[in-house]
């Protein structure tokens, strides 16, 4: 058994779900990857503040962010505090105090991904992010490791678990305002939901997901998504009724050397299975050459579901260090055929 030091940075929804994660599995991780992960060092902002979890024994409770990304004893931080500055200068310090780093951070990677991936290719470090995107849902692995040779040629998606929870708790007859207040007490919302239900996550989570699909993504400005906040529950029982389900969707498909991407509700047709995906579930279908048509379902929200897909990232990484292979497949995201190319 190999023990690999973890520094957290944050301790909200997803944090206490991967001390949880942490603690349930350690035991399995031990006896089936032959790894001890000890988390030394968790970074919040307010000490005294109340938590979900109780950290285990030896865990060290710090509000110095710095103190965890430059302990020389810690091999991997795992950043799951959100904010963009604080935590892109947090985390390009850790790649570059040689520790690979998981985050679950959508906006950041959007808007900042290639910067901080660029700093992990120097330091021949690992960022892994499979939990910035459809929370459970390992959709990024599956689109690297699964269509390593295959062309994707159309994306669409359901992947902001509070917008489609709200969506669904409408057609079944709740307010706008008591859907939302349910997705926030069920700690799928954002600690502020405004980009959740203006389809600012959804835009981030596309920017992403574009990049492994097709190798590169849009911009925000050229998404200018629109979101759900104009919707009620007469529009959604109305389109219910002739059929039709509501749904704020995620959609690119690469035409004519261009990605055309759109972030905005769309009425589905009941016969289309991505209708059938409701509540804090995501679906991501994939059309590609090889494959055919595929739809990917799971969790896209949620402590535990999140914290799963954080812990998995944390231990590929952790082999990788082990073994001395960090940041070798951080970026096989770039190996996607650019659609410039794609008719080639
Ligand atoms: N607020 C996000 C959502 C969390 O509802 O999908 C997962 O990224």
């Amino acid at each position: 058994t190999t023990t690999i030091e973890v520094g957290m940075l944050g301790l909200g929804t997803v944090g206490s779900g991967v001390v949880s994660r942490l603690q349930q599995a350690a035991t399995q991780i031990e006896q089936t990857q032959g790894l001890r992960l000890h988390l030394a060092a968790v970074a919040v902002n307010h000490l005294a503040a109340p938590r979900a979890v109780t950290l285990p024994l030896g865990t060290r409770l710090t509000d110095s962010i710095q103190a965890v990304v430059t302990d020389p004893k810690i091999q991997l931080v795992i950043e799951v505090m959100g904010t963009l500055e604080v935590a892109e200068q947090a985390i390009a310090t850790a790649l570059k105090h040689g520790k690979s780093v998981i985050t679950a951070n959508k906006d950041l990677i959007a808007t900042a991904g290639d910067r901080l991936i660029a700093v992990a290719q120097r330091q021949h470090c690992d960022l892994f992010y499979e939990a910035s995107v459809a929370g459970g849902i390992p959709i990024l692995r599956t689109l690297t490791d699964s269509y390593a040779t295959d062309q994707v040629t159309a994306l669409a998606g359901i992947i902001n678990g509070t917008a489609n929870y709200m969506l669904s708790a409408m057609t079944a007859g709740q307010t706008y305002a008591q859907a939302l207040a349910a997705a926030q007490t069920a700690g799928y919302a954002e600690a502020d939901p405004t980009n959740d239900v203006l389809g600012l996550d959804t835009a981030y989570k596309l920017m992403i997901l574009s990049r492994f699909a097709f190798g590169q993504g849009p911009t925000l400005p050229t998404l200018q998504p629109t979101g759900i906040t104009q919707l009620t529950p007469t529009i959604c029982q109305q389109a219910a009724r002739s059929g039709w389900q509501v749904k704020l969707l995620a959609q690119a498909q690469p035409a004519n050397g261009q990605l055309y991407c759109r972030v905005a509700p769309v009425a589905v047709p009941s016969q289309q299975a991505l209708s059938q995906v409701g509540g804090v579930q995501n679906g991501v279908a994939v059309t590609s050459r090889a494959i055919g048509a595929s739809l990917y379902t799971g969790p896209g929200a949620g402590s535990t579901a999140t914290a799963n897909s954080v812990l998995n990232d944390v231990i590929v990484a952790a082999h990788n260090l082990i073994h001395q292979t960090a940041g070798v497949a951080f970026n096989r995201q770039r190996q996607c055929l650019p659609v410039a190319n794609f008719n080639q």
